[in-house]
This record gives structure tokens, C-alpha cells and sequence, in this order.
């Protein structure tokens, strides 16, 4: 088991394999693990910056979670099939994430009975609570608005809502639009003015003015940053959360063009 650097597991949490008695679990940095959280899993991986609050249950084989995750209260993911979380993903309190179909008896010919793979990319905002999920694929910064039942694939920075899923992006717009370069420079300088400007910490326009001399560096059009984990970092990176802004550590396998555009009220945002 690796639990990272300041982060909380609350005594009453309860992390163990599903199957296994040496089950593979990484927690990142700065998490938090909430009262009576259990973890029933061979292989859970969750990053830095995420928060599964009080009474969530997370069972199965295999789960990843990506940086900046917020899990409402008393949420169940089940992924005996495999899941695969972005990201900066949220989902609301009382919500349900599946990803198998089993229960009535193949013996007496019920037709149903699978396992299968859930997928949730970035920035996925499954908003306001009571939200179901099935084990289907959600494209990048696709929102959902309370109560909403997943049974299709989601398209990126579209809007459903409803009980099944409808695209309501014609109605309400995309959860993003947006926003050059230039404009996210001059958010996050005002954002790090709020904090109280400090030398180790920089904002940036590119990768390309990352330096390795101790400081902590912001850019803001890949999202990303030269962790260091010191205080002051922690302690920045924690005043943009949850809603001003989320980055994730640098690596340069992971960055990639950016290649999502606003939803266009009559169809798919990109194919
Ligand atoms: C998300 C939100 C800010 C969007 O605000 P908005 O752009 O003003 O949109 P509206 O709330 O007017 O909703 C747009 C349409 O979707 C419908 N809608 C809203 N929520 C819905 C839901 N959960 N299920 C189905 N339809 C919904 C509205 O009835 C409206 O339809 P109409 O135009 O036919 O009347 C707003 O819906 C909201 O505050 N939701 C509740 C708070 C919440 O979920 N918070 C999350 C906590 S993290």
C-alpha cells in the first residue's frame, strides 16, 4: 500500500482487496479518505487532491482515479468490470457508478449477467446528487444535472439531464467555453494575487518556461505543474480548489493537445 504525503485516511475508513489479500492500493498526495469510506478493491489507484467523502463504497477488481477527484457522500462505485476515471472528476452525494449486470439466475434463464469496462474522462462534472451511471464512456467535460441516469456514451462538453440522459446542451449551453491563453494567464495571476503573491510560485504561458531551480511552476494552457509538494504549493493549489482551477503534475507523456471546441447546439462538438 502507498498513501502519499498529507494525506488523511480517517481511522473509521476501511481499506482491504476485494478478492486478494495483497491488493495494490496508491493514494496520492494531499487526498482525503472520509468516516466509514470502504475500500474493497485488488487494485485502487487514486491521485493527488481528491476527496472521497464519509460513507463512500468503492468495491471490485480495478479502479483508477485521476488527480482533483471529489466523490459525494454515501456514492458506491462498483467496478467489478474495471473503471477508469479522468481527471478532475466530481460526482454528488448518493450516486451510483456500475459496471456489471448480474443478480437474477442464469440457472432459471436470466438474460443478464456481464461485467463490463466504465470509462470517465476529464473534467467530468456529474453535478447535484443522485446520479446512476452504467458502464458506458464519458467524453471529456461532459456535465450531468442532479438526478440524471446514464445509460448511453456522452459526448464531450455536452449537458444531460434526466432519467434517461437527455442532451440538453441546445437549452442550457456547454459546461465550458472558451477561453485563450492569454485570459487563463491573467486569471491565475489574479488568483495567485488573491493568495498572496510568492516568489516560489510562477505562472506560466507554456511548458517551455518550466525551469528546474526549486520554484513551483503554473501553465495555464496545459494545466499542469512542476510539483514539488512544498507548503506554500500545497497550500496554493488548495485555495484554486475546487472551482477556480485544477492542475496536474507535469509529465511530459501525458500532455496533449487540447482538441475538445464548444458543443454546437445541433450535434456533436467534435467526432
Ligand atoms: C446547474 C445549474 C446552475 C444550471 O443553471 P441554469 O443554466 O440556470 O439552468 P436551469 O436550472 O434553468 O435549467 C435549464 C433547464 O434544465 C432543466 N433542469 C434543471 N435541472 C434538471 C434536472 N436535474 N433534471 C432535469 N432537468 C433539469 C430545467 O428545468 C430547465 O428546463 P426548462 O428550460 O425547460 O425549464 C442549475 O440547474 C442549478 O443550480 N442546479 C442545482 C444545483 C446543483 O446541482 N448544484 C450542484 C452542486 S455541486
Amino acid at each position: 500500500m502507498f498513501i502519499g504525503k498529507n494525506t488523511y485516511i480517517s481511522p473509521k475508513a476501511r481499506i482491504v482487496g476485494f478478492k486478494s489479500d495483497n491488493p495494490n492500493i496508491v493514494i496520492g498526495d494531499n487526498s482525503y479518505i472520509g468516516d466509514d469510506v470502504q475500500i474493497m478493491c485488488d487494485d485502487f489507484v487514486m491521485g493527488d487532491y481528491c476527496k472521497l467523502q464519509h460513507h463512500c463504497n468503492i468495491h471490485g477488481s480495478n479502479i483508477k482515479i485521476g488527480h482533483n477527484a471529489w466523490i459525494g457522500q454515501y456514492s458506491v462505485i462498483d467496478c467489478l468490470g474495471g473503471v477508469s476515471i479522468g481527471n478532475n472528476f466530481a460526482i454528488g452525494p448518493g450516486s451510483f457508478i456500475f459496471s456489471h449486470a448480474k443478480y437474477g439466475d442464469t440457472l432459471e434463464g436470466c438474460r443478464f449477467d456481464y461485467i463490463a469496462k466504465l470509462q470517465i474522462d476529464n473534467d467530468v462534472w456529474l453535478a447535484g446528487g443522485n446520479t446512476t451511471v452504467y458502464p458506458v464512456h464519458i467524453e471529456d467535460r461532459v456535465m450531468t444535472l442532479a438526478g440524471t441516469v446514464i445509460t448511453k456514451d456522452l459526448i464531450s462538453n455536452h449537458i444531460y439531464a434526466g432519467a434517461p440522459a437527455k442532451d440538453i446542451t441546445d437549452k442550457i449551453g456547454s459546461q465550458f467555453v472558451l477561453v485563450t491563453v492569454e485570459e487563463k494567464y491573467a486569471k491565475m495571476s489574479k488568483y495567485l494575487d488573491e493568495f498572496g503573491w510568492h516568489d516560489s510560485l510562477v505562472i506560466c504561458r507554456s511548458i517551455g518556461e518550466f525551469k528546474d531551480d526549486g520554484r513551483t511552476y503554473f501553465d495555464v494552457d496545459t494545466r499542469t505543474y512542476t510539483k514539488r509538494n512544498s507548503d506554500i504549493e500545497i497550500a496554493f493549489i488548495r485555495s484554486l480548489l475546487p472551482s477556480k482551477a485544477k492542475f496536474t503534475p507535469f509529465d511530459i507523456t501525458s500532455v496533449k493537445e487540447t482538441v475538445w471546441t464548444e458543443a454546437k447546439p445541433d450535434g456533436r462538438s467534435h467526432d
